[in-house]
């Protein structure tokens, strides 16, 4: 913001008048909002010997009992890895593809997944890549409640990112859901590369869930009209066990939760390929098995703050879907897109209601663009805690009626938990019984 010389002393009288009439305290105490930080590229690291050296390392879950783990060479190399449950003794050994794709000049290296398994639940797991001798090592989700989800949409790559990402590092999540808006490339895809770099010392520690936002989108009218094409080589989700036909939406369990990663820029029209997916995954839904139900999908149905209002894929989504969402009993709605952390009571059509979905919007990762401050006046009475800032959510699942939802904010550099509340499982309450 520019502030002229006339502005800069008008406000310093205001201040010292406040000072003189004792509000000072008020202003002393008020969050003030950190500035925008520096973007950060991630180069590969000095002790990559060799063009075969395994970077950008991520891993995501795949079926009940499995584990993707995903890599990029610079060269060819086989896709195969050995694993184990102590440090330095690989027991087991599996091979997966490989992959590239261009984009414009840019050719990627060699993208590489191996699915491995039948894995123990919460097991420390050691592996190595290729032909490296680098040794690393991932914990799978436990089989039962509870189970601690972190959740961060619109991540980008800046030091705020960096920051976030420290949060959930401490926090001994379970696996990473993330609701869109990934590296923030727009094109220029070493920044895909820089991501995964950035990413890697959690990434391949955790599974990391996604879900796709526009910034996946890198269609380029005449010159690279295929869309989706770094996102969909690099972060290959287990769209194919949950008999989706698309990287764009698919669905999985963890512990007791089902978790339905939706497509906001596929296509959601009523009898559309993800419509019928999405109709079908919920009917298999056994609330028994899994008495929880998320659902992540990039643009937020429900927002009240002025940035990103009246998208289609906000607006025709939400009228296409909320009606199996809700007849389905959806606990709850991730939502990212807009950079600030909105909660919402538990709505249908606009209004509240105590069978409808908890909507949540956590695009505050920390990226490029910075945050999205201004809201809408009044604010709707079903909004219950709106705030312009960086950080990330923790959805610890306690039990079968049971979750602690946390939002911590990143002040300067802490995670400080600023909203915090009990939720119930619409499974558990005898009015919403389907
Ligand atoms: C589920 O967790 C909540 C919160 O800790 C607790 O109050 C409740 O008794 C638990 N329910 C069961 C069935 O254990
Ligand atoms: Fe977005």
């Amino acid at each position: 913001m520019l502030i002229d010389g006339r502005a800069g002393r008008l406000s310093l009288i205001s201040l010292l008048l406040a000072v003189s009439i004792g509000l000072l305290s008020d202003v002393v105490c008020s969050y003030v909002r950190p500035p925008p930080r520096e973007i950060i590229f991630v180069k590969q690291s000095g002790d990559a010997d060799s063009d075969t050296t395994p970077q950008q390392v991520h891993i995501s879950q795949v079926g009940q009992d499995k584990m993707r783990i995903s890599w990029i060479t610079e060269s060819p190399t086989p896709a195969k890895l050995e694993y184990g449950t102590s440090p330095g003794a690989y027991r087991f050994s599996a091979t997966g593809t490989t992959s590239s794709y261009r984009y414009l000049m840019y050719n990627s290296g060699e993208i590489h997944d191996v699915d491995i398994g039948p894995l123990n639940p919460n097991t420390h797991y050691y592996y190595r890549l290729g032909d490296s001798a680098k040794q690393y090592n991932f914990k799978t989700p436990p089989s039962r409640l509870p189970v601690k989800l972190a959740v961060a949409g619109d991540l980008g790559q800046t030091e705020w990112t960096r920051s976030t990402l420290q949060h959930i590092g401490d926090s001994n999540y379970d696996m990473l859901l993330l609701p869109g808006d990934l590296s923030y490339a727009d094109d220029v895809q070493s920044l895909w590369d820089s991501f995964g770099r950035l990413v890697e010392p959690l990434a391949s520690q955790r599974p990391w869930m996604v879900t796709q936002g526009n910034h996946e989108v890198e269609k380029i009218p005449l010159f690279h009209r295929k869309p989706f094409t770094a996102y969909n080589a690099r972060w290959r989700m287990p769209f194919e066990e949950s008999g989706s036909d698309s990287n764009l939406y698919y669905s999985f369990d963890v512990a007791t939760v089902h978790v339905i990663m939706l497509g906001s820029y596929a296509d959601f029209a009523p009898h559309s390929a993800q419509y019928k997916w999405l109709e079908g995954d919920l009917n298999k839904v056994d609330r028994e098995k899994t008495p929880w139900i998320l659902v992540l999908i990039h643009a937020p149905w429900y927002n009240s703050n002025t940035a990103h209002q009246g998208e289609i894929q906000s607006i025709a989504m939400k009228a296409a879907m909320e009606d199996l969402l809700y007849r389905a009993r959806v606990d709850l709605v991730f939502a990212g897109h807009v950079h600030a952390y909105e909660r919402f009571t538990r709505v249908y059509k606009d209004k509240a209601d105590s069978c409808g979905p908890v909507h949540v919007t956590i695009g505050d990762g920390g990226n490029r663009e910075g945050l999205a401050t201004r809201y809408i006046d009044p604010k709707p009475e079903i909004s219950m805690f709106r705030e312009a800032s960086f950080g990330h959510g923790i959805l610890e699942v306690v039990n079968a009626t049971h979750a602690l939802w946390t939002w911590h904010r990143n002040d300067d550099n802490e995670p400080v938990a600023t909203d915090s509340v009990w939720l119930t499982s619409s499974s558990s309450f005898p009015a919403c019984k389907l």
